[in-house]
């Protein structure tokens, strides 16, 4: 009898380690070394690159899911360009995506790298893409990023581009992910500043970012109400521009004042003008003038509704046509509606500055 139990035993634990132990084990080898080629099915990859955006999470979900749903295999790779060179790489799975679209920043990290951006960098990534059977990426970033996709794809690997960056900088595109979000942030602070200035009969220089385009500054100095917008696409004169309008609002009875200041104005040297013209605003009027740089502040915190909707849109669009054998692409929003354009075509593009939009917000805070 005592026999008998002991052989049970023995054959309930061999049991054990055939279906539960193995599979466990196999899975985790599988995941590690051999990405893109279990069942053949097409893998392929997401990450983000350059400054990070609200609303990079929303994407990362949305493409992984609608790839998923499709029957493709999706591989994060972790910290950008840099991250595909190191073979830094997870697998992304509908539990990893779950519940990080109101997360800010980007759960796989960034990164802008100087080894990509040379030829044998690109060939690297190209050579470990085909190690690793990744077939197509959806790069998430902004201008120079979308360079290092058409590189990728020249060298053999599919690319496509998704327009992420606070700036709104990007060419192609009506709008760029990360852009309302790092707004609300910095209308949220200019409201904030405004009750202190108030108070104070003060003036402030606020500086907020967007190194080679004015979106940011603009918006938010007409939401503001600001008394003075200056963007980097304007060449500004310090005394009709600055000191003529401050002197004026203080004659319609102003008793504080904005002035907004685009990050890149004066040159994309990252050399902050803010300083020099609250000095000098200080000294010629006379009102006593602070100044403060909004900076990475915009960059953070949980995405809008409108982030998470847009970023989702470009997601789905982005693994669609992944899976559909299109390549160097760029995803854009252009009067509502999602589409891709060639990615080359797309760097030479000109959006021009809303001179329109400027000029009522000018007239506005007078
Ligand atoms: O992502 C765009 C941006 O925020 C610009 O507005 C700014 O000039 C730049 O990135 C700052 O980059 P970094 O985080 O590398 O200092």
């Amino acid at each position: 009898m005592l026999k008998q139990k002991k052989i049970f035993t023995v054959f309930l634990v061999i049991l054990n380690v055939v279906f539960f132990v193995l599979p466990v084990n196999s899975y985790a080898y599988e995941s590690r070394h051999s990405f893109g080629n279990s069942n053949n099915k097409k893998t392929i990859a997401i990450l983000t690159s350059g400054g990070d955006s609200p609303g990079m999470n929303a994407v990362i979900r949305a493409f992984t899911k609608t790839a998923i749903s499709m029957g493709m295999k999706v591989i994060g790779i972790r910290h950008g360009y840099e991250g595909l060179l190191n073979k830094d790489f997870i697998e992304l799975d509908l539990e990893t995506v779950s519940g990080i679209s109101c997360l800010g920043g980007t759960i796989l990290h960034s990164s802008r790298s100087k080894e990509f951006n040379t030829p044998e960098g690109v060939k690297k990534a190209a050579d470990i893409c085909n190690e690793y059977g990744i077939d197509g990426i959806a790069v998430i970033g902004g201008d120079g990023s979308f360079r290092g996709a058409r590189d990728l794809t020249n060298a053999g690997i599919s690319c496509i581009g998704i327009p992420g960056t606070i700036d709104n900088d990007i060419k192609c595109t009506d709008y760029t992910i990360g852009f309302d979000t790092a707004m609300n942030t910095a209308l949220e602070l200019i409201d904030r500043i405004r009750d202190t200035s108030k108070s104070h009969d003060r003036c402030f220089v606020i500086e907020v970012m967007g190194l080679r385009c004015g979106d940011i500054a603009l918006q938010t100095g007409l939401a503001s109400e600001a008394n003075v917008i200056l963007v980097p696409e304007i060449e500004y004169d310090f005394q009709k521009d600055v000191i003529d309008r401050i002197k004026a609002a203080k004659l319609n009875g102003e008793s504080h004042f904005i002035v907004i200041v685009g990050e890149g104005v004066g040159g994309v040297s990252k050399i902050s003008k803010h300083f020099e013209i609250a000095e000098d605003i200080q000294a010629e009027t006379g009102i006593e003038t602070r100044y403060l740089v909004f900076g990475h502040l915009q960059r953070g915190g949980a995405p809008t509704i409108k982030d998470r909707i847009v970023a989702s849109k470009m997601g789905i669009h982005a693994a669609k046509i992944l899976n559909e054998g299109k390549e160097n692409r760029v995803i854009a929003q252009k009067n509502g509606k999602i589409i891709d354009i060639d990615i080359t075509e797309a760097l030479e593009m000109d959006r021009p500055f809303n001179y329109e939009l400027y000029d009522e917000a000018l007239i506005l805070g007078q």
